[in-house]
């Protein structure tokens, strides 16, 4: 598919939302455009942090229809994988380096009928994922070291970004291909001229300025940089 003609998803990241009016942030973030909304999920063994797990995001699907991307910061993903799905979560994101069987947490997520993404760490090969690409409807290049929102870019894992965008043209795939961590207007257009389609935005999106304004302005820098891409 030409560059230009692929759909550009902003998918803001609740962690990054004031946890007491979750309601105040999907409705901010569904009247800004959001095209998904993120949802970090956290063990406090796969990354050092704890968010939340199955019942927010039901509580989350109760309130929206927008797609729940599910990201699941987590140990054994297969063993969670039909609890995040009868919650509501649309694609259940696991990371390959949390499995000792990647196609097996793969298997696991599709039979629950969600679909499934796979997340790779900033010092993590892309190789680890080839093998499973035909299968994925979303691949996930973290752009920083998981666990916390706020955190600034790494620039290092650009290379990574166009490397899985060769990949998934050369065998026709059009799963989605994400990057997640210190997306902001200044950084979103570099992922997306490196063939990104599918952007996660924490603190660029819930901070101190309107939503919406927030939300505007990372579209104009996503399309700029898709722009490019074209090119
Ligand atoms: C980090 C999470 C991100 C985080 C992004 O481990 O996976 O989704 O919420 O937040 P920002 O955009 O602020 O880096
Ligand atoms: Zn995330």
């Amino acid at each position: 598919m030409p560059a230009g003609a692929r759909r550009l998803t902003l998918a803001p990241s609740l962690l990054s939302a004031d946890f007491a009016d979750l309601s105040g942030a999907i409705r901010a973030a569904e009247a800004g455009g959001a095209d998904a909304l993120h949802l970090d999920v956290m063990d406090g063994h796969f990354v050092p942090n704890i968010s939340f797990g199955p019942a927010l995001v039901r509580a989350v699907r109760a309130r929206t229809s927008l797609p729940l991307d599910v990201h699941l910061m987590i140990e054994r993903p297969a063993q969670y994988a039909d609890a995040f799905a009868k919650a509501g979560g649309t694609t259940l994101v696991f990371h390959v380096e949390a499995s000792d069987a990647p196609a097996e947490a793969v298997r696991a997520i599709l039979a629950t009928g969600a679909k499934v993404g796979a997340a790779l760490r900033p010092d993590t090969n892309f190789e680890h994922v080839v093998s499973l690409l035909s299968k994925l409807d979303q691949v996930l290049v973290m752009s920083v070291h998981p666990g916390f929102s706020g955190q600034k870019f790494l620039p290092d894992v650009l290379p990574k970004v166009s490397a899985a965008r060769a990949a998934l043209d050369a065998i026709g795939s059009t799963a989605d291909l994400s990057v997640d961590g210190g997306i902001t207007v200044e950084t979103i257009g570099l992922a997306a001229e490196c063939g990104a389609t599918f952007f996660v935005c924490g603190n660029s999106v819930f901070n101190s300025a309107p939503v919406s304004d927030n939300l505007k302005n990372l579209r104009r820098a996503v399309d700029e940089g898709a722009r490019r891409a074209v090119r």
